[in-house]
């Protein structure tokens, strides 16, 4: 990231930011191909939609070969709305779902609609095993019909008994952790499968997000293991999510064809000793969608308070919750409004007289809406071109846990979202109205 930019996804930033008004999310579709094709030699690429679900960025992702997991039942819905099939729990062993149900419970809602609509499931907690064969049972007394004979498949999402992630609340694995299903508890879940005569068709193992290579090469032995314990009705294997995306100037993107040959011997062992096939799937949320993303917000206030400078916005962490639930950093550049000021000189970083040390923070009544801070809560500043009310602010890295983890808060409404393709910029998401956020609030008739 420059410290001062124009553009974003190549549209102009004023532009846009006139347009479509402020706080406003912009992706850029080719910049989520890319990051697509990166992983091209998986078989399955299973997008993680909980990074960004808005119905567009599914239906791009779609577009391009990529097949999407549901972790509540609003997520099915939503995957439906973009053009994904439901149903593949009676496909034959090792074809891929388009949606497929992770999650550590059912709730009863979503329990009921899985079973429905024959949408294949990872359980992450032994009780999600009976109440799955629970419910097919009593489905299939209602409604009898073919394929009774053949045990659907289920996935197991395991939880090796370690974990790793950017923050100690993105990590999923470990006995501190409430995700999967507890390795040392396999052997007894696949007893419990078999009462309901279910296979398990496939192992998962997710042990957190943003976590180092290191870290994550570990589950390939784990992973390994766990599928030897379960035997050959193990048809596919899936790596989980959690690569890391760079953030900061600087950082290395992973090493991806290394963690594919980890992998892929995993795989190879496996279908040599099964004597079949073995599916090898990754379900990444932050790496596909976190870099096409920025949030552009109004400069709205310049102030000092002491010894620091504030530049506050009109995007808090009711836009973007990450610097202020883990320590979170982006990237962040400058776009100055010629239309309030014309022909001003853009300073550069190596200019240091037109450098600020400011904090930049949100609208929100709360200390902690500030977007430069570390985990703790530790307030810091950031270099960053002298600006002034009326100039943008850009937010970078923002496509992944960005406008999907917004809030009402301070009864703000929910950012508007646009995606850049082939040059034209589509408002995907309509800025949230006033009416929209007080739907379904009443005040009771005495
Ligand atoms: N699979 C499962 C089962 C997951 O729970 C997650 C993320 C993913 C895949 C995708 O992980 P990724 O590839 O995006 O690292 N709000 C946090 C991240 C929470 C991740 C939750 N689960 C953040 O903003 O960093």
């Amino acid at each position: 990231y420059p410290p001062v930019v124009d553009s974003f996804a190549g549209q102009s930033v004023p532009e846009l930011a006139r347009r479509f008004g402020t706080p406003l999310y912009v992706y850029d579709a080719a910049v989520i191909a890319q990051r697509i094709a990166d992983l091209s030699a998986f078989d399955v690429v299973r997008f993680a939609q909980k990074a960004n679900s808005n119905l567009a960025v599914l239906d791009l992702v779609r577009r391009h070969g990529v097949v999407v997991d549901a972790v509540s039942a609003g997520e099915i819905q939503r995957a439906l709305a973009a053009g994904f099939q439901a149903g593949g729990v009676d496909l034959p062993p090792g074809a891929h779902p388009e949606i497929v149900y992770t999650a550590d419970i059912f709730d009863r809602e979503t329990l009921e609609m899985v079973v429905e609509l024959g949408i294949p499931v990872n359980c992450g907690s032994p009780d999600m095993i009976d109440q799955y064969g629970e419910q097919l049972a009593r489905a299939s007394r209602a409604v009898p019909g073919p394929g009774a004979s053949s045990p659907p498949g289920i996935t197991l999402r395991i939880n090796p008994g370690f974990g790793h992630g950017h923050s100690q609340k993105t990590n999923t694995g470990g006995q501190q952790s409430k995700h999967g299903i507890w390795h040392e508890d396999l052997a007894h879940c696949v007893e419990r499968a078999a009462r309901h005569n279910l296979a398990i068709s496939a192992l998962h193992m997710h042990i957190g997000s943003g976590a180092d290579l290191e870290h994550l090469s570990k589950v390939c032995v784990a992973m390994e293991q766990a599928c030897l314990t379960v035997g050959p009705s193990i048809h596919s294997i899936s790596a989980g999510g959690g690569l890391p995306t760079p953030y900061r100037d600087g950082e290395q993107r992973v090493d991806l064809t290394g963690y594919f040959e980890l992998w892929n011997g995993v795989r190879n062992r496996l279908a040599q000793t099964f004597g079949h096939d073995v599916s090898l799937e990754i379900e990444p949320g932050r790496y596909l969608v976190a870099e096409c993303g920025a949030l552009i917000a109004e400069i709205r206030a310049v102030k000092q308070m002491g010894d620091n400078r504030f530049y506050l916005l009109d995007a808090g962490f009711n836009n973007l919750a990450r610097p202020i639930l883990y320590g979170a950093y982006h990237p962040m550049a400058i776009a100055y409004n010629d239309a309030s000021e014309p022909g001003r000189p853009r300073p550069t970083l190596s200019d240091p007289a037109r450098m600020d040390s400011v904090i930049v923070g949100g609208p929100l009544c709360e200390s902690g809406d500030i977007f430069t801070q570390e985990d703790g809560g530790f307030v810091r500043s950031r270099e960053l071109p002298a600006a002034s009310v009326g100039d943008y602010l850009v937010i970078g890295a923002a496509g992944a846990y960005g406008a999907v983890m917004g809030s009402n808060y301070n009864s703000k409404p929910l950012a508007a979202e646009v995606l850049v393709e082939n040059g034209q910029a589509h408002l995907v998401r309509q800025r949230q109205t006033f009416a929209d956020i007080i739907r379904g609030e009443s005040i009771p008739k005495t």
